[in-house]
Parts: C-alpha cells; structure tokens; sequence
C-alpha cells in the first residue's frame, strides 16, 4: 500500500486524476472500475479539463462502476448511472457503450449480480479500480459483516449508510434500502487499486484501513493485502495516521 498525502482535496484530486490518465497512456483500451459519491467528484472534472485539453483520451477505455441501488433505474437522478453520465461520461469522448453501472431493476437482482461479474470477467478484468471510503470503511457498497464478499451481489445497505446517502434524497425513506455491488473480491481482483479519501470525517475509516487489523469489520482493509494499492489523501483525511 503506497500512501500520497496532499495539502489540499483539490490537489488530492489532481494526483489521482494523473494516475488514471497515466494508466490510460499506458494501455489505451484499458477496463476502469469507477465509483460514485463525493469522493471522485474532483478527479473526474480534472479527467475531463484533461480529456479537452487533449492529455488523455477516453474512445477507447472500458469502465466498470462498483455499484448501483436495487430498484432505481438509470434514468433516475439518485441512480449511480445518472451520477456518472453527469459527472464524467457527458464530458469526455467515452463511446457510452463502453461504460457499465450494474443494474439495480428488473424481476432478478441477483442474476443481474451474476450477469455483471461474469461481463467483468469477459472483459479481461479490470486493470485499475479506483474508489472512495465510507466513513465506516466500506468499499463499494460492502459493509462491515463477518465476511469479504467474493463476487457481484446484492446488499443490504446499513443504517449508517442510509445515513450518510440521505442528503441526496428528500427524506431518509427514500434512500434504496439495497443496492448491487461489486465484491470485495472482484476490487481485489482488479490489477491495480487507487482509493482517495479526503476530510476529516474519513480519518478515522482511512486510520482503520492503513494501521487496524484486516478484517472484513472494516472492509477496505482488505486493500492491505493488494498487490499495488495506491491511497491518495488529504491533510484532513490523513489526520489520525
Ligand atoms: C460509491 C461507493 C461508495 C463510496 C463511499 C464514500 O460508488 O462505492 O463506497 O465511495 O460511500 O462516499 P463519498 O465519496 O460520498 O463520501
């Protein structure tokens, strides 16, 4: 795990902005796996200053998102698939038909769970995940439980969780009480890892993650024994290592 501690979120951001678009330099028709939630916001308008500006080029890239809530469709403000058409897709030169959010609709959950690791897997796997934290270490939609999952599945989302992403909806009824997540197994699998966190209300997730047990308790733990896991934080973020 190589840790980058930066002053500022912004400059956070564009450290993690130039890892992506270096991995893209190197293999062009790369598979990305993307997140969702404040955390990329910064990344990926600096993905998108560098798409404009000519630096790196998305036409060729694959992504992959972690993860998407049970029961809303794409075209729903809340849906992780609206989140990433606004926040990146829209504003670099990505073909959408290479873009993947898993999908939260239909009769079978569970099979779109199966269908989603298996497309990954037919893909090559994935070459760089990069991801957020919740303040309670989840990556992706894993919460802390008993065990890692493996693959793809559908998760109940805890009420810490519904807690944090209820600013987004009216009111906490809402928020999706599921979601469909990649696993922990399936981050891992991915050749290489980057993770940013930034604000103090992550300090105490990113103190677990870095210097506490691995232990499916904090989930982004597991990034510990990942081959080449790179964390990007800010001051604030950094605070309590
Ligand atoms: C989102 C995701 C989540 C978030 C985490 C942090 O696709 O997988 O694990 O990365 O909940 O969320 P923010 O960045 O909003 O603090």
């Amino acid at each position: 795990m190589q840790i980058h501690i930066y002053e500022t979120p912004e400059l956070a951001a564009k450290a993690a902005a130039a890892l992506i678009a270096a991995a893209i330099l190197d293999k062009p028709n790369m598979v990305l796996g993307l997140p969702t939630g404040s955390s990329p916001v910064n990344t990926y308008k600096e993905l998108a200053k560098m798409n404009r500006e000519g630096v790196v080029d998305f036409s060729r890239v694959t992504t992959y998102n972690l993860d998407e809530y049970v029961g809303l469709e794409g075209t729903h403000e809340q849906s992780y698939r609206y989140f990433m058409n606004a926040n990146l897709f829209d504003h670099v030169n990505i073909d959408k038909a290479n873009t993947h959010v898993p999908c939260g609709v239909g009769d079978d959950p569970e099979k779109n769970a199966r269908d989603y690791e298996a497309a990954i897997e037919k893909a090559g796997g994935i070459d760089l995940q990069f991801m957020g934290i919740g303040r309670n270490g989840h990556i992706g939609f894993n919460e802390p439980a008993d065990a890692f999952p493996d693959a793809t599945s559908i998760i109940d989302l805890t009420d810490s969780t519904i807690e944090a992403n209820k600013r987004f909806f009216a009111s906490k009824d809402e928020v999706p009480r599921r979601a469909i997540s990649m696993g922990v197994g399936t981050i891992m699998r991915a050749r290489r890892t980057l993770l940013i966190a930034t604000g103090a209300d992550k300090a105490e997730a990113v103190r677990g993650m870095v210097k506490g047990p691995v232990t499916p308790r904090l989930p982004a733990s597991a990034l510990r024994f990942h081959q080449d896991c790179v964390i990007v934080l800010d001051k604030a973020a950094a605070s309590l290592l």
